[in-house]
């Protein structure tokens, strides 16, 4: 065999990951985390609770860049009304493919509001997917049950969205 770099990383390597592997092994055997604190856990939902929270004012239009015709997500999904994230993935008509509910989310940014879609990764649109989820929490999740919604909701107060809690999950 001719002695290339690259021949001679892959022997070193050959002789190097098997010693390192008994080492990871030794020392993380016991290395089971004990269980969240209740300070922790305390942590981890005040920030859920903060994207939760987040994800809501996105939702009633506190970016303007989602919109350029004034319409918010609040005004057709009054707290997350008809959003129905239980039921993604799912085949979706309008764009022809199953879909995760950010590319739902993102043709509504699109089309009804005709504004810049999420980054898909970014921190808002977990934010928006948070706030949604939380709103259906105890809801049986049927990922592909097809919705029969053909038009936005009616909402009955105010210029949109309603201004005061409905009694359903966050908006208590
Ligand atoms: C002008 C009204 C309107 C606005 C504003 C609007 N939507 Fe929608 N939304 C619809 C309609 C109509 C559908 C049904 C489309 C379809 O199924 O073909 C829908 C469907 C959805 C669904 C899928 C529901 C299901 O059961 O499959 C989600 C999720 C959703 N919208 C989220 C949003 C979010 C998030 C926003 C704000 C960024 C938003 N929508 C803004 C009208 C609107």
């Amino acid at each position: 065999m001719k002695l290339t770099s690259k021949n001679r990383f892959n022997e070193i390597m050959g002789l190097i990951a098997p010693v390192a592997l008994i080492g990871m092994l030794a020392s993380n055997s016991a290395a089971a985390r004990e269980p969240f604190t209740p300070a922790e856990l305390k942590a981890q939902e005040k920030a859920l609770l903060a994207s939760v929270d987040h994800g809501r004012d996105l939702w009633h239009g506190s970016k303007p860049s989602m919109s350029s015709n004034g319409l918010a997500c609040g005004n057709c999904h009054p707290d997350a009304a008809a959003s129905n994230p239980q039921t993604f993935p799912k085949f979706q008509a309008n764009l022809g493919k199953v879909i995760p509910i950010r590319d739902m989310i993102n043709w509504c940014i699109m089309v009804p509001q005709m504004g810049e879609a999420l980054d898909v990764n970014g921190d808002d649109m977990t934010a928006m997917e948070a706030y949604a989820f939380y709103m259906y929490r105890g809801i049986t999740i049927e990922p592909g049950l097809a919705t029969r919604q053909t038009g936005p909701v009616k909402v009955k107060s105010g210029p949109g969205f309603p201004k005061k809690g409905s009694g359903i999950g966050y908006d208590k």
